[in-house]
């Protein structure tokens, strides 16, 4: 009985200690007159972030595969904003985002915020159209596409500045070499697969974000990584892995109880990404990583200069960039 009571005592100051914690964005950023773009902000965290900024009276452009607009309308009445707009993208494909960028440019005539939040996880070895594994196409080629292909229109807004949803489990990766972006793991070999997919997707995100930044600081932009933390969202990376070993089947029914107790709701997941997206003391920082709103490191390879370089150098080739798409 005792014993039951200390557990209970050690798990209730856990979440207390969690809470406390739990990063928060106090900015108060009036957004009047600016103009944002959130992917995947149809749901969870880019759902939030983007109610955020609308309260503030920013144009919000949400950037989703699916039109659910449910979601515009309830926005729309959450917030009081009605400059909240549904635009289709398909980050699975590289036609879509170019038709995606295409139109942006044709109707915008400036971009303070893009804010590349959709991703996915728990698609095993799946290939696109475009021949590339699914996961790191959604997450990190397709984002580093659009990234490219928006850049001008970026550089031409005063202050503004591009966020990267990322995650921890960018530091599990097992990305050793620079092709191995678009050749499925072996599933023999790695019982870890999906997980390590995702992460090497998130590992690319994060070094292509801290090249952006290098490319972009002349530009006046900055560029950081934020990572949400463990959110409930209907997408959790961590529901949707396959218990294909009694070690992951473990490994799953552990993290989701972690999940279910510690948790953050998506309110508490979008904070980083808006602390990176506001934050005036952020008006100067570029190239960080950014968890509970505080900078934090970054996965040992994603600091190593000549495998960033790699990384990217290979991702411009599998996005098909033009010369003259390509950044100095
Ligand atoms: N939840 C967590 O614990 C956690 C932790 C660390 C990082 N993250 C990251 O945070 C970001 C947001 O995740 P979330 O938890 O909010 O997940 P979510 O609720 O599933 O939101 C992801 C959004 O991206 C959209 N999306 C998926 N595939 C797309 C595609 N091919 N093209 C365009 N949009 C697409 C989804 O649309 P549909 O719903 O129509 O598919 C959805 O609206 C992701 O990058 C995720 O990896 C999450
Ligand atoms: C995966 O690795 C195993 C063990 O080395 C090997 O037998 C198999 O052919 C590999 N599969 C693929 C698709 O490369
Ligand atoms: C990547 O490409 C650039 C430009 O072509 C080149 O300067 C750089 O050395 C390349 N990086 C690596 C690691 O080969």
């Amino acid at each position: 009985m005792k014993f039951l009571l200390d557990v209970a005592v050690a798990f209730g100051l856990l979440k207390v200690f969690a809470k406390v914690t739990a990063g928060q964005c106090r900015s108060n950023k009036c957004m009047v007159g600016k103009t944002a773009i959130v992917t995947g902000g149809s749901s969870g965290i880019g759902y939030e972030t983007a109610a955020d900024l609308a309260s503030r009276g920013c144009k919000v452009i949400i950037a989703d595969k699916a039109d659910r607009a449910v979601s515009r309308e309830a926005l729309i009445e959450r917030t009081g904003n009605p400059e909240v707009i549904y635009k289709h993208i398909n980050l699975a494909s590289f036609k879509s985002v170019r038709e995606f960028a295409k139109e942006i440019i044709k109707t915008e005539k400036r971009l303070d915020l893009l804010i590349n939040n959709a991703g996915i996880s728990g698609i095993r070895n799946k290939l696109t159209e475009d021949g590339q594994l699914k996961v790191m196409q959604v997450n990190h080629l397709g984002p580093f596409l659009l990234t490219h292909l928006l850049a001008d229109l970026i550089i031409r807004t005063p202050m503004s500045r591009i966020v990267f949803v990322s995650s921890i489990l960018s530091f599990t990766n097992n990305l050793k070499k620079a092709d191995m972006l678009n050749i499925p793991l072996n599933t023999t070999l790695d019982s870890m697969y999906a997980w390590k997919e995702y992460s090497n997707s998130k590992l690319c995100a994060m070094m292509a974000a801290n090249v952006f930044s290098e490319k972009l600081q002349e530009g006046g932009v900055m560029v950081n990584s934020a990572i949400p933390g463990l959110v409930f969202s209907s997408n959790d990376p961590i529901l949707n892995m396959p218990n294909n070993s009694p070690l992951n089947f473990i490994i799953n029914k552990l993290l989701y109880l972690k999940i279910v107790l510690y948790g953050k709701n998506v309110y508490e997941g979008s904070q980083t990404v808006l602390y990176c997206a506001l934050e005036n003391d952020l008006n100067q920082v570029s190239g960080k990583v950014f968890a509970d709103c505080m900078s934090v490191m970054q996965p040992p390879l994603a600091q190593i200069w000549d495998f960033r370089s790699r990384i990217w150098n290979k991702s411009e080739e599998l996005v098909k960039l033009t010369e003259s798409e390509k950044l100095k």
